[in-house]
């Protein structure tokens, strides 16, 4: 049997990914072996592919990489040691993150403890969406310490990360306006956000008194945004290539800033994916790739109009 992976072979556009044929890893003690169902996409797959930011600089000299931090699929070994895993669990997992990345693998041999356990009215599809993006989403929430009540601000809420923060957001009873075009408007509303399309005119024209900005655009929107908040709000910028002079201007204004680097957490995905499986979250899947069409995946993150996720089905 072969573990088909998809690898960056050198940097440049999506034309320098390629499938190569490996042997399946043996599960180490500790580890199990996983057989991967689906992977996600992110941006940052994509900046890493590009050459660009710290994955790429780590992994420059270690090409073909194999890139991806978003899997879910089932246990199918177990090694040695392990206690909470057994053979046939549905399991999920942010995995590798930042340097060894490692997700667009068919088989992978992962420490049990990377890894939250699918409970069964949870999809895979859904499972291997949410790692990266939803705890980015539940992190940067969580360092604005929303409070109920407040208006709260959510940038590019139709993306990977928009869209999950959108509804945690409205779960803790926030006043949620957010961002997006106009095929977006009737996609958002729908999950209970007042949603401003940003093509008709810049937020700050629309919007005031914000207590929270959660920004996830960066760059002028996010600048323009800042003439929305109330004295005294809180800023949270997330795109790490704007972040700092997003955070030094807000605090010019007299705001609260900080940017963020996700950070894997086991425990908070268990907590998402008991979210989804209950209703209280839904993971929007704009569409699923085979392994074969990953140059068209990129190609789709990389218009910056993803609604929700894109996948890889790894066994198709
Ligand atoms: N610091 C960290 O740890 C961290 C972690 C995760 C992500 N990030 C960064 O955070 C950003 C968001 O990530 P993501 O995964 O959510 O990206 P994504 O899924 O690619 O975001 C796509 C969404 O952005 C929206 N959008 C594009 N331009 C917009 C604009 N000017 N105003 C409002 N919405 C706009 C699009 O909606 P429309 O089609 O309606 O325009 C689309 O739905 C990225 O820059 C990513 O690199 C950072």
């Amino acid at each position: 049997m072969d573990n088909k992976q998809i690898v960056i072979t050198q940097f440049g556009g999506p034309e320098v990914l390629a499938i190569q044929s490996s042997v399946i890893p043996e599960p180490l003690e500790g580890e199990v072996l996983v057989k991967v169902a689906f992977a996600s996409i992110n941006p940052i797959d994509v900046k890493t592919r590009a050459g660009l930011g710290w994955a790429a600089a780590q992994n420059k000299d270690k090409l073909p990489w194999v890139p991806g931090y978003d899997i879910a699929g089932q246990v199918i070994k177990v090694g040695s040691g392990v206690t909470t895993l057994a053979e046939g669990m549905n399991v999920a997992g942010f995995i590798g993150f930042p340097i060894r990345g490692g997700g667009y693998s068919q088989y992978l041999s992962l420490p049990e403890k990377e890894l939250s356990i699918v409970p069964d009215s949870v999809t895979l599809e859904a499972a291997a969406a949410l790692p990266l993006a939803g705890q980015t989403a539940a992190q940067a929430l969580s360092k604005a310490q929303i409070k109920e009540g407040e208006r709260v601000l959510i940038l590019a809420g139709a993306g990977g990360v928009g869209h999950i923060a959108l509804q945690i957001a409205l779960a803790a009873k926030a006043e949620v306006y957010t961002t997006c075009s106009e095929a977006n408007l009737d996609y958002l509303a729908t999950l209970g956000a007042h949603a401003i399309n940003y093509q008709f005119a810049p937020v700050s024209q629309r919007l005031e008194a914000v207590d929270v900005l959660i920004d996830l655009v960066g760059g002028e929107a996010a600048l323009d945004a800042l003439k929305c908040l109330n004295d005294h709000a809180r800023v949270v910028s997330v795109p790490t290539l704007s972040a700092e002079l997003i955070c030094e201007k807000a605090k010019m204004l007299g705001f609260e800033a900080t940017g963020m680097l996700v950070d894997p957490n086991p425990e908070q995905l268990d907590t998402m994916l008991y979210m989804v499986s209950v209703g209280l979250l839904k993971v929007e899947i704009q569409h699923i790739y085979s392994m074969d069409h990953i140059c068209q995946a990129h190609e789709q993150m990389e218009t910056g109009h993803t609604r929700g996720k894109i996948l890889l089905d790894m066994q198709n």
